[in-house]
């Protein structure tokens, strides 16, 4: 096994594993590389949906998106190119905020890559939070948001008003490293619990702003049989449309994770 840092944030690209003959001890090398670098880009794999999801099952239960789901596996979304205009990933996220608990990993495999362009960016948040000011840390530490996916419902065609909603703390604390994160991303993130929208604009574009800082960030440029996973914990992601109408065509999968605290 090779491995390589993506940036000086995060990540890591790893080559010569194949992740279908995986034994435990190999298995636990993969898991503690993920937690140390948040994202790890396992190069030249060959997998079918069901080896996607078998993998995807040995990091825990998982997750189903409320609507994109695919008609043949339900547990994985099917990513295509739908232009620039109706990218809807083409923004600084985290994965499904606005689930209680919302999903830990997740987890990408490449069918069809542009060639160039079509990035997936990353924006480590233990930094961020780490680099505010103490007097600005003292507030945030204090705050919940209200996350919805109301955005999201119209987009699919689906009732806002029957979106998942959810409140977190605006820092949470990682469950296995114990680092604290920020945890408010501009997909999701409506307000700050008590205040009205208005009252939460400016602070939280603060945040927004702050969060994708360039040092905070890695870019992993896909190549077929790329399988990337990354820790939705730590870390927003954002994917790069300059690809114009090339094909790519990505299969996604969501592990359960823990109510953020
Ligand atoms: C996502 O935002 O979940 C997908 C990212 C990508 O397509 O690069």
């Amino acid at each position: 096994m090779r491995v390589q840092r993506m940036s000086a944030p995060l990540g890591a690209i790893i080559d010569g594993v194949d992740v279908r003959r995986l034994g435990e001890a190999e298995f636990a090398d993969i898991r503690a590389l993920f937690q140390e670098h948040q994202v790890l880009a396992l190069r030249g794999q060959t997998l079918t949906p069901q080896e996607q999801l078998a993998f995807g099952q040995r990091w825990g239960e998982l997750v189903r998106h409320p609507y994109a789901g695919m008609k043949a596996y339900p547990d994985l979304i099917e990513l295509k190119n739908p232009g620039k205009a109706r990218d809807i990933n083409q923004h600084w996220h985290s994965d499904m905020t606005y689930n209680r608990a919302p999903p830990k990993l997740t987890m990408l495999y490449a069918l069809e890559t542009p060639g160039i362009g079509g990035d997936t960016a990353f924006a480590n948040q233990a930094l961020a939070y780490a680099e505010l000011s103490e007097g600005l840390r003292r507030v945030v530490d204090g705050l919940r948001a209200v996350h919805s996916a109301e955005g999201l419902a119209g987009q699919y065609g689906a009732d806002p008003g029957q979106a998942p909603r959810a409140e977190h703390p605006v820092v949470r604390t990682h469950d296995e490293t114990g680092q604290r994160a920020l945890y408010v991303c501009r997909a999701f993130t409506r307000r700050f619990v008590g205040w009205t929208r208005e009252e939460s604009a400016g602070l939280l574009e603060y945040l927004f702003q702050h969060g994708a800082r360039p040092e905070f960030q890695a870019r992993h440029s896909w190549r077929p049989g790329d399988l990337v996973l990354w820790d939705n914990r730590c870390l927003l992601h954002f994917a790069v449309h300059d690809h114009g109408d090339a094909p790519r065509r990505i299969h996604r999968l969501q592990v359960a994770g823990p109510a953020p605290a």
